[in-house]
């Protein structure tokens, strides 16, 4: 199949993008488009085959759920009819935005939507194309992020058109992605809500909003241990680039010196080698691929760019990559759970 590429250019040309991706959403096809946090594959989440699909293009397994996206808050109804306070002062304070919320969910979603659970992941996203794609496709949209399983998860156009190009009806291209990681999940079935996967909604501003929430114990582990996470997405290897991946933590001057040496050793085996440095260490490095992820001084830009930085080594042919850690705290959870994903757990600590 041809996968249609259309851009968005804020002008009035855009209505037929969003016209055309609604009529291929209506038909049971697949539209990848952005969203605020990454591009997402988005498909009719009342519609079982066009959920099946998705699986197909994604090559993802069938026991891992996708989550619905909505565009105005009655919307939630159509797919649950128990939501309680704390959901919606949840609700209230962040959506649209970039949480999910597990609800219970309505007989009429199909299983096929929800990996065989009975419940549902809801969220609003606020990037512009993502709304208004929902509402001219008078549905409710089941998006995955929009990367073969497994690989990093998409912040631009192109990583779509990369891992989907000939597998999917559309891409609208909206630029680059503001936040650059998934959204948070939160389970509002359990009591209290518990944190499923982190993100840019973080565990101060969750509890701010509605006081104690719990941690699935697969996240607060090393997650060396066999706990199944609540999220099926969460157990399976992600965020992966071709390369080995090695995350040294610990005093910042010792871990520059110790990726130094560790990359130079490689070098001297034949490796093609990379480091991902921040701004405030970018020069104490040697060698050829370093590669800026962020400001240590502002946690956003490094979850901004941690994919597309994954990407560019697999794009250079790495095969092993060092990166510096960085703080759990606030945002810095998501990223470092992330990462650690990516590095299949590979941590070197000093
Ligand atoms: O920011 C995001 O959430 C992006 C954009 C496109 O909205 N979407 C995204 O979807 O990251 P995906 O499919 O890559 O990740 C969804 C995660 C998976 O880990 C899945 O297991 C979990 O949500 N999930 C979905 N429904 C669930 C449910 N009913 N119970 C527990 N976990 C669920
Ligand atoms: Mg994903």
């Amino acid at each position: 199949m041809d996968t249609i590429i259309k851009k968005i250019t804020n002008s009035p040309e855009d209505k037929e993008v969003y016209q055309q991706a609604a009529q291929i959403i209506h038909n049971g096809g697949l539209v990848a488009f952005p969203t605020e946090t990454v591009y997402g594959l988005g498909a009719d989440g009342m519609n079982k085959a066009a959920a099946a699909q998705i699986y197909q293009a994604k090559g993802r397994p069938s026991d891992n759920p996708l989550i619905i996206h909505i565009a105005e808050v009655e919307e939630l109804g159509r797919v649950s009819e128990e939501v309680n306070e704390k959901a919606k002062k949840l609700m209230k304070e962040f959506w649209p935005g970039p949480l999910t919320l597990i609800f219970r969910k309505k007989e009429e979603v199909p299983f096929e939507t929800t990996g065989g659970l009975d419940t549902v992941a809801v969220r609003m996203p606020s990037h512009p194309v993502a709304q208004k794609l929902i509402k001219e496709s008078r549905t409710v949209i089941a998006a995955p992020s929009a990367n073969t399983s497994g690989k990093p998860s998409p912040t631009q156009a192109s990583h779509v058109k990369e891992d989907l190009y000939g597998k999917i009806d559309m891409l609208i291209d909206g630029g680059n992605v503001g936040i650059g990681i998934e959204s948070t999940i939160m389970d509002m079935t359990v009591e209290p809500p518990m944190l499923l996967r982190p993100g840019y909604i973080t565990m101060p501003m969750l509890e701010q909003a509605i006081g104690k929430i719990q941690v699935d114990p697969f996240l607060a582990g090393d997650m060396k241990e066999p706990v199944k996470p609540k999220a099926p997405g969460m157990k399976y290897r992600h965020y992966a680039p071709k390369a080995e991946l090695f995350i040294v933590e610990g005093e910042l001057s010792q871990v520059v010196a110790e990726i130094n040496y560790l990359a130079e050793e490689k070098r001297k085996q034949g490796y093609k080698t990379g480091i991902i440095a921040t701004e405030e260490t970018k020069g104490f490095y040697c060698g050829d691929s370093v590669r800026v992820i962020g400001t240590r001084k502002d946690e956003a830009s490094i979850a901004k760019h941690l994919f597309s930085v994954l990407r560019e080594f697999d794009k250079m042919g790495t095969e092993y990559i060092f990166s510096e850690a960085f703080s759990e705290e606030n945002l810095g959870q998501a990223i470092m759970n992330r990462l650690i994903k990516a590095a299949g757990h590979q941590i070197i600590r000093l």
